[in-house]
């Protein structure tokens, strides 16, 4: 086997059972031991404690939906349905607050879908809604994802006037082969104008998204599409690997399998477009993302202040963040709470004046200890087992059969474990995906792993 088979070989076997961790445990193994009542009880205890919460909205629409999408959205020819979605959204945003008081917000941030869909009435009154009940201040990060072919003339001036400070854009692939295969037609053009745009309404941080694995890519078009992308000078830079679920999402079933790269070439793109980046001079984040030197996620590696949640790396340090909308997901330190993803559903819970929690997870002692060894894994891919232990009272004994299932990476010299220091000698994201769930005490005990995305 060749290196490249053999990386390939490993790459395919993580994809298949390693989950990206976004929370531990993750996902698949949230239940209906957390509904409404407990979320309830998980934010009286936020009301207790001192500190700033992080605040997340979800919105569940787009104009058309992508081939290849995994997020939680659907289309909406007509804006009626966004409108009422927004009133019960401040309908749940008023109900939350009324439980939890008037708290410093660090993060706020914009989710999708496609949240560049409200109307500016609609912006404005969430907004408005949350300076009224909660503290927003000049160093609160504000955040939004936005869809490059729909910013309309004037609409990041209106953005930046409400305070959003940064914005991610859904960029991909900048190929027009590679486009018509993934159903998302946008030039280079499109994309630079809306850069334009933002940086000349103030909103100067900005991030790409891109993707290696479509179809119909191949290592010069990705090359070139990384070189585009970085002639945009984006701040940061997040390089998803394609995930192909049509099983999950049927949007997914307009994409040619067969035009889809096999593991090798998946892998050769990984490092195509790794390599470019960093050539670039962009510092790499973890798994997946890549931040100019002075951006403030390069300096939160650098300083050991990186934190991992459901938008991927953050610089946010608040220990809660709450969830708004259908399929949102928070986490408080008491645990995850996931909101019901049907928007109906979801609807009917917040009128009748209850939480729309449908699922989530409780915290045991554990469950923190290993949370914090993952998430030190994936930030800084390594983990000081003794001082993680001893922050958590914990024996770090605990973790002798985990160091146990290292035992071939160390053998293979990509893992170096010492004295309850795990540090990965082979920079790679499915090596850390790998690491990491050698501390997964659930891994392999039902649930499928999330999607990655
Ligand atoms: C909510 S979207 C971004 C904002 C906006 N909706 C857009 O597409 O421009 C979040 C990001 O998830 C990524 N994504 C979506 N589906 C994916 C998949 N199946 N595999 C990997 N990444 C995916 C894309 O990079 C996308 O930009
Ligand atoms: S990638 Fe973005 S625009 Fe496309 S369907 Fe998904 S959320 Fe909507």
């Amino acid at each position: 086997m060749t290196q490249l088979d053999e990386a390939a070989s490993l790459e395919t076997l993580i994809r298949a059972t390693v989950p990206r961790y976004t929370s531990y445990p993750t996902a698949p193994h949230f239940s209906a031991e957390v509904g409404a009542d407990s979320y309830g009880g998980f934010l009286d205890q936020v009301a207790a404690e001192d500190g700033p919460v992080s605040l997340y909205v979800h919105i569940p629409f787009c104009h058309a939906i992508c081939h290849y999408c995994g997020c939680t959205t659907k289309a909406s020819r007509r804006y009626a349905p966004i409108e009422a979605y927004v009133e019960v959204l401040r309908s749940e945003i008023a109900m939350v607050a009324a439980q939890i008081g008037r708290r410093t917000v660090s993060h706020i941030h914009w989710g999708g879908g496609t949240p560049n869909l409200l109307s500016t009435a609609a912006f404005e009154a969430i907004v408005g809604d949350f300076h009224r009940l909660f503290a927003i201040g000049s160093d609160t990060e504000h955040a939004i994802e936005l869809d490059p072919r729909h910013l309309g003339e004037g609409r990041a001036r209106f953005l930046a006037g409400i305070g959003v400070n940064r914005a991610s854009l859904g960029v991909q692939d900048f190929d027009p082969a590679v486009q018509a295969a993934i159903g998302r037609i946008q030039p280079a053009e499109t994309v630079a104008a809306a850069v334009e745009q933002l940086r000349g309404a103030g909103i100067s941080s900005l991030s790409f998204d891109l993707i290696y694995g479509l179809p119909e890519q191949s290592v010069a078009s990705v090359r070139r599409t990384v070189e585009t992308a970085i002639a945009l000078a984006p701040d940061r830079i997040s390089l998803f690997g394609y995930a192909h679920v049509p099983w999950f999402r049927v949007n997914q079933k307009l994409i040619d399998a067969s035009k889809l790269p096999g593991s090798n070439l998946r892998l050769e793109l990984e490092r195509t477009a790794h390599g470019a980046i960093e050539t670039a001079g962009y510092v790499p984040i973890g798994i997946d993302h890549f931040a100019r030197h002075d951006d403030a996620m390069a300096v939160a590696l650098s300083k050991r202040t990186l934190r991992r949640n459901f938008q991927g790396y953050t610089t946010d340090r608040a220990d809660t963040l709450i969830g708004f909308g259908a399929s949102s997901i928070g986490r408080t330190p008491a645990g995850y709470a996931q909101n019901v993803t049907d928007t109906g559903n979801w609807r009917e819970r917040i009128v009748n004046g209850r939480f729309a929690t449908e699922r989530g997870r409780l915290l045991t002692p554990e469950d923190r200890l290993r949370a914090d060894v993952i998430e030190q894994i994936l930030c800084f891919f390594d983990a000081d087992l003794t001082v993680i232990a001893t922050r958590h009272n914990a024996d770090p004994a605990v973790f002798s059969a985990d160091l146990e299932k290292l035992t071939p990476l160390v053998r293979a010299g990509w893992v170096v474990a010492d004295g309850g220091h795990v540090s990965i000698v082979r920079h790679g994201a499915e090596l850390a995906r790998l690491v990491a769930s050698a501390f997964d005490a659930y891994l392999g005990t039902g649930g499928r792993h999330s999607v990655a995305v």
